[in-house]
């Protein structure tokens, strides 16, 4: 399969992972041939550790005629320009999350991408991960029955306790919901559909100025979200995306059918167990009392939870797979397909971003413009 030349623009937290998995994991259809940096020694640090052809400035990447795909691993503030000049540049894009911040802007990059036959793909990209994959298996299969619901929840107090450089976190772009909704909403969409409209509130008792590390920095976004969202299927979903809470016992993310529930791990990783409660299997046991009070105690919540199994995953994937997106980008360029996480995908789960936090700041409900298809299959 014809290996599609990779050049990475920004070499900070998230590189290492993605250098990593694109040369050890993905080679048979990437090349990473250079990087770039704003700071040009970050760049040769990054080229020496995995030994890239080049390190550059961006403008050299971009116009590099041997590179196929930008991979923008930059901070939100600046995808947008680097995004638009690879597009306009004729180069396929890969793009670190959110890979817009404004609904023009998103608008912008898809238009000139569709236009150009060019392939667009965002992080995240764990909805091609064997959790999900599996899931969606089990909703099209039906085994949970007709979905009715589900819950989200992202409750942490903040990623500052633990990234080196967290200002851009608490800066337009930034936020739990900018931040962490990509994972959750991306998942949900892949898993369930579009979606119809949503509505949310940011509470006013955040922090404006938020301690990190040796000093202080001031907020410019919302850090605690409460949400509702409503699927074109018709299921209704609650949210809570949250960098002011210490612990909560929500689950991250629960799917609710007629027939059962589904429970995954945290999705920003791409393990961990996936639940399953059948309705069939609870009711069996309860059948076998006549009594109304047995009955009841058949089917009291910490009875019930005894019934949830561990499904058993459709692939092994590992802990951290990011790059499987832009691994998939090149093979469907090879293939002449259309990329799971295409331009329509992903404009339409950062519009219902936006419209989650245009609701927070307006107070009134936000009805989704686009649209996309349900995720695609996918297996490594
Ligand atoms: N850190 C994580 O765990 C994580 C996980 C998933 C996604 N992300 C996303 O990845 C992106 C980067 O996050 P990070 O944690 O690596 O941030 P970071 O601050 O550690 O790294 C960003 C890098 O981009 C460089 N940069 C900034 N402006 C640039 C420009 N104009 N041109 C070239 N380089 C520039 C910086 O110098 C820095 O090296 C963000 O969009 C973030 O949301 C991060």
């Amino acid at each position: 399969m014809e290996k599609k030349k990779v050049g990475v623009i920004g070499c900070g937290t998230i590189s290492g992972i993605y250098l990593e998995n694109m040369i050890q994991k993905f080679s048979d259809v990437l090349e990473v041939v250079a990087c770039s940096d704003l700071f040009p020694e970050k760049a040769e640090q990054t080229r020496a550790k995995y030994g890239l052809k080049k390190a550059c400035t961006n403008d050299e990447i971009i116009d590099d005629p041997d590179i196929d795909i930008v991979l923008n691993l930059t901070i939100p503030a600046v995808h947008h320009d680097i995004n638009m000049r690879t597009l306009r540049a004729g180069k396929h894009l890969y793009s670190e999350k959110p890979i817009s911040l404004t609904l023009e802007d998103l608008n912008e990059l898809i238009e000139y991408a569709d236009a150009h036959n060019l392939k667009i793909g965002s992080a995240p990209d764990v909805c091609l991960g064997p959790v999900p994959q599996t899931a969606k298996k089990l909703l099209d299969e039906g085994v949970i029955g007709d979905v009715v619901g589900f819950t989200v929840n992202h409750i942490c107090p903040g990623n500052e306790l633990w990234h080196p450089s967290p200002d851009f976190l608490y800066k337009h772009g930034g936020g739990p919901l900018m931040d962490m909704g990509p994972y959750y909403i991306s998942d949900i969409i892949a898993l369930l559909g579009p979606v119809d409209k949503v509505c949310c509130f940011k509470s006013e008792g955040s922090l404006a100025r938020r301690p990190v590390w040796d000093h202080y920095v001031d907020v410019e976004v919302g850090t605690h979200f409460a949400g509702t969202m409503k699927m074109k299927s018709g299921a209704v979903g609650s949210l809570t995306m949250s960098f002011d809470v210490w612990n909560s016992k929500l689950p991250y993310m629960e799917i609710f059918g007629t027939k059962g529930v589904l429970r995954l791990p945290q999705p920003n990783m791409f393990g961990g167990k996936l639940e399953l409660l059948r309705s069939e299997k609870v009711l069996e046991s309860a059948n076998r009392f006549t009594d109304m009070v047995e009955r009841r105690d058949a089917i009291a919540a910490d009875v019930v939870e005894n019934f949830v199994e561990e499904v058993p995953l459709v692939y092994d994937g590992w802990f951290n797979m990011r790059g499987v997106g832009i691994a998939e980008m090149a093979k469907a360029l090879n293939e002449g397909r259309d990329n799971c996480l295409n331009g329509r995908f992903v404009r339409h789960f950062e519009e219902a971003i936006m419209g989650l936090e245009i609701s927070a700041e307006t107070g009134e409900m936000y009805m989704m413009k686009t649209t996309c298809e349900k995720g695609t299959p996918f297996s490594l």
